[in-house]
């Protein structure tokens, strides 16, 4: 509870109005495309992230269909344009549970438990994706927010080489 402060507050109502009428999410998740989701507006590098949803009993996202990414976007740009610019990253964007599997260099929704269950992402139609790897080290996947629309690319989980250089944002923690 510590942790739902100001917007959470407004969120939580919301929540609790959407328990009664389409089931359950956990305590602090609201309800987005049937998925109970919650946003961690600290910036953190993608490790730090997939914790904090853990500490949460959730995953990062898992961003698998167009109706999801559509409302997403939406619950995102209606909340959380403010709260959620990332100055080391230029952009409002969010962690996602894509993942660049480093063999195949596919990636897959399965953040941390990539050996298991392997399905590589297939992108539904009408999302724009920008995969560029261009730092050879771009194994996280970031939905980031390009004028009125959400667009997908590869960003650096945790980019230890270069000092201070680490990518920090807003995190989507998803109950899976
Ligand atoms: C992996 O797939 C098997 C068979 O479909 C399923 O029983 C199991 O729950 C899945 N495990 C995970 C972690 O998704
Ligand atoms: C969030 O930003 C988008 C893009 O600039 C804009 O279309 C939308 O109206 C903004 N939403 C709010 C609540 O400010």
């Amino acid at each position: 509870m510590a942790q739902c402060k100001g917007l959470l507050h407004v969120l939580m109502a919301l929540c609790f109005f959407v328990l009664t009428i389409e089931g359950k999410c956990p305590e602090c998740f609201v309800r987005v495309g049937g998925r109970c989701v919650k946003v961690i507006t600290d910036q953190l590098n993608g490790d730090e992230g997939y914790a904090r949803c853990e500490q949460l009993g959730a995953d990062l996202a898992v961003v698998d269909t167009f109706d999801y990414f559509i409302k997403l976007g939406s619950f995102l740009m209606d909340n959380y344009n403010d709260t959620c610019y990332s100055p080391t990253r230029k952009s409002i964007s969010y962690w996602t549970a894509g993942h660049r599997d480093r063999t195949t260099n596919n990636f897959y929704w399965n953040r941390y438990t990539a050996s298991i269950n392997k399905t590589k992402i297939e992108f539904p139609a009408g999302i724009d994706v920008y995969l560029s790897n261009s730092n050879n080290n771009e194994d996280c996947l970031e939905l980031v927010q390009n004028s009125d629309k959400f667009v997908v690319n590869d960003v650096s989980c945790n980019n230890l080489k270069i000092a201070n250089s680490a990518v920090k944002l807003c995190s989507i923690c998803q109950v899976l």
